[in-house]
């Protein structure tokens, strides 16, 4: 007997990336992303911009991404979209596309938890790239969220640490901002990193209990080095600009490795999956790959494309929801908030 193959169209808006992605089963046919740019002169993420430039998106992008994956939408096998967390007016572009559709075309509609997301991209079938075995521990690191979660099953996962504040790629964000670098400063904090001596500033490092998280105290220390610095000399940002990029990162980098080694240690799982925009750090990625031989940890790393905001990571948490049958009616609704 064959088993006829799924194809998922899956839709992602929760922010300000208008995304559209096709599965056949757990291999992605096409991922199609539309940047908001408009975002970058006011140095964040205006939410009412976002819908709107939302609304302007979504039909090319879904046409796009059925073109690419060479499929008709009478092909399709269900509609997955993001249910939340994110901003309300971006969401509900995505969820009133994929109710529409999917009532038109009579097939199964998917609710999809953005964070949940992140975490199962590792089961997207990609050459070259292993799939972590449960249970294993993610880091989710994005521009709205920093957990630790042990993940038991595909629907079984449990949070044990997560930000008090600030969200890892805040941290980055607001750093760049106080440098005088554009929105999202975090890829450009990278950049210039990767240049500099990550030793050539210290910042202290907040002291959390347990698994926990806080960012906003190295924003503040950041910004008094900095004032205090550039009083002294106007130039200070510019003649020093690789090594302060790199000693930001530094000091991310050591606070999440420092409560991951707990996590480790309290848990005793030792694999190591990470997620979310802030996973595409190229400093974050080399001291993960780096603690495989350190520490005897697995490490898994997600494709670049699947790291920051996309829709194939909604479309594989489709597809396990598909053969789960976890299917909603249409009078389900978008969550700002959500757990998972
Ligand atoms: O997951 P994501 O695309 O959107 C959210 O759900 O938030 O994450 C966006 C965040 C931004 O804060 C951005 O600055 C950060 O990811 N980011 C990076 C890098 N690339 C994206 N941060 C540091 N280094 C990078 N290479
Ligand atoms: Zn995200």
């Amino acid at each position: 007997m064959t088993i006829s193959p799924v194809y998922i169209l899956a839709i992602e808006s929760s922010c300000d990336d208008t995304a559209a992605a096709v599965l056949q089963n757990d291999v992605v046919l096409s991922n199609v992303v539309a940047n908001q740019l408009i975002h970058n002169e006011y140095g964040g993420v205006v939410p009412e911009l976002a819908s709107r430039v939302h609304q302007q998106n979504i039909v090319p992008v879904i046409e796009a991404s059925l073109r690419k994956a060479n499929i008709t939408k009478e092909q399709l096998s269900a509609i997955a979209f993001t249910q939340g967390p994110g901003l309300m007016g971006s969401l509900l572009v995505g969820s009133s596309f994929a109710k529409s559709l999917s009532m038109a075309l009579a097939i199964p509609l998917i609710a999809v938890n953005h964070m949940h997301a992140h975490i199962l991209a590792h089961f997207i079938d990609e050459e070259g790239f292993d799939k972590p075995t449960f249970p294993f521990l993610a880091l989710t690191i994005s521009g709205g969220h920093t957990q630790i979660v042990v993940v038991h099953d595909f629907f079984d996962l449990q949070i044990i640490g997560e930000t008090t504040d600030d969200a890892v790629g805040e941290a980055f964000d607001k750093s760049a901002k106080i440098l005088g670098l554009p929105y999202p400063g975090g890829p450009l904090i990278d950049k210039y990193a990767q240049l500099g001596n990550p030793k050539a500033f210290v910042f202290t490092k907040p002291k959390v209990p347990g698994l926990d998280f806080s960012f906003s105290g190295l924003k503040t220390a950041i910004l008094y080095f900095i004032q205090k610095n550039v009083l002294e000399n106007p130039n200070f940002i510019e003649e020093n600009r690789n090594d302060i990029c790199a000693s930001i990162q530094h000091t991310i980098i050591e606070i999440l490795m420092d409560k991951l080694k707990m996590a480790v240690k309290e848990t005793g799982i030792n694999q190591i999956a990470i997620g979310g925009g802030v996973s595409a750090n190229s400093g974050i990625r080399s001291t993960l790959k780096a603690a495989e031989k350190r520490y005897g940890w697995r490490t898994f790393i997600p494709k670049f494309e699947y790291t920051t905001d996309n829709a194939a990571m909604i479309g594989i948490v489709g597809y396990q929801k598909y053969l789960h049958e976890k299917f909603e009616n249409t009078s389900v609704i978008s969550k700002a908030r959500i757990q998972f």
